[in-house]
């Protein structure tokens, strides 16, 4: 049975031809395609300054060494996201603090407030998780008159709005990853920092080429974080498409939301406010049946995923820190289910997932031995 993958990246003649022009033509590190991609970016983010690197951990550790994060610092992020979120701040030395999240799944200034109120918070990372853009300007608001912060985590995000603006243009700095799942890629690991900032721009573009001052000398200790030229020029190449492919994310997500609101326990993603657009990076949906819909639409040749079992506050590497109280992210994590979403998502297969899903629900397939006796097994992958 053919499978239907949960995403897939597009690859055109085009980006193949660039690849191998780039490969005759440019230096490899270092090349005009870097300066081009950066430039293009910027442009399109709406900041002064892009930077690449070579993946959006990257972008992470080098945007918290550019703020000046130090041992003991606090740094607030929501709990469900990536763990790549926060190890930049945690390998520096910082101090996570994590926030819970709302029934957007995102974080808000109502819940930010609660520990901007009680400790000193040097930065703020909000996550727009599965491409939905948070709250940028109470966020915003709240960072300013707390002086903490606000790095974006935007690497679910590309193209997202709120109040017209792009998210990955309101915070200090702000960070892509294109890996190649994401809204856009790279043709493998990549990241970019945006920022309006000349310092963090110079120091983002000093420590991710070793620390370099001049060809041969080096006033700081860096690491080799760039990002390739024939990826750079990959990655201006899917630029151009991004908003016709974000575009098509958002039919398929409406055509999900038309058919499979209202079926069994399912509840959808949230709907985006007046002021907002998401860009569907996922398509999560939340059921207590999460593990039997799994196994039931793989049986049936379609991939899921599960975005994220285990919250960071959960994970092992994080025991060390403190704060355990999350309950709705705990929710969250035991509930959600990805669904196939990408550009090029045939309509008629995406009918026969949404049928899937509603026999799965009107045919109570969940009471099937068949499902049940697999659960075990299922659940044991997301540990
Ligand atoms: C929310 C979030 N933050 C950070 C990252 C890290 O990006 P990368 O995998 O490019 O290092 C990812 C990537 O998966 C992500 O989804």
């Amino acid at each position: 049975m053919q499978l239907i993958p949960l995403t897939t990246p597009v690859v055109n003649k085009e980006m193949k031809e660039t690849a191998v022009r780039v490969l005759e033509n440019e230096m490899l590190v270092g090349g005009e395609s870097v300066i081009n991609f950066e430039e293009s970016f910027a442009k399109y983010v709406g900041t002064d300054y892009a930077v690449s690197t070579n993946s959006g951990s990257s972008a992470l550790l080098l945007a918290f060494y550019a703020i000046n994060l130090n041992i003991g610092d606090k740094v607030v992020a929501p709990s469900a996201t990536f763990i790549a979120t926060l190890n930049g701040a945690c390998l520096l030395g910082a101090n996570p603090l994590f926030c819970e999240i709302g029934s957007d799944y995102v974080i808000s200034s109502d819940l930010l407030e609660k520990i901007l109120g009680k400790s000193q918070v040097k930065c703020v990372v909000p996550v727009h998780l599965y491409g939905y853009p948070c709250d940028m300007s109470s966020i915003l608001d709240i960072a300013n008159r707390k002086n903490a912060i606000l790095i974006e985590d935007t690497a679910q995000a590309h193209g997202a709005q709120h109040k017209g603006k792009k998210v990955g243009s309101f915070g200090q700095a702000a960070i892509f990853s294109f890996y190649p799942t994401k809204n856009m890629t790279v043709g493998g690991d990549g990241g970019m920092i945006t920022t309006n900032s000349k310092e963090i721009y110079e120091s983002a573009l000093k420590m991710r080429d070793v620390g370099r001052k001049t060809k041969y000398t080096h006033d700081e200790i860096g690491y080799t974080l760039r990002l390739n030229s024939v990826n750079a020029a990959i990655g201006k190449i899917q630029l151009q498409h991004l908003d016709e492919w974000n575009d098509k994310r958002r039919l398929i997500a409406n055509t999900y939301r038309n058919k499979l609101t209202g079926v069994g326990d399912l509840i959808l993603p949230p709907e985006e406010g007046p002021h907002d657009k998401s860009v569907y990076h996922l398509f999560v949906l939340r059921t207590k049946k999460r593990n039997l819909l799994g196994i039931w639409l793989s049986k049936n040749g379609v991939s899921t995923g599960v975005h994220y079992p285990i919250p960071v506050h959960r994970q092992p590497a994080y025991q060390k820190f403190e704060g355990k109280d999350l309950d709705f992210t705990d929710e969250w994590s035991k509930t959600v289910i990805s669904i196939p979403i990408f550009p090029n998502l045939d309509s008629k297969d995406q009918e026969y997932i949404i049928n899937l899903v509603t026999r799965f629900y009107d045919e109570r397939l969940y009471e099937q031995k068949e499902l049940k006796d697999k659960e075990k097994e299922w659940s044991n992958k997301l540990i």
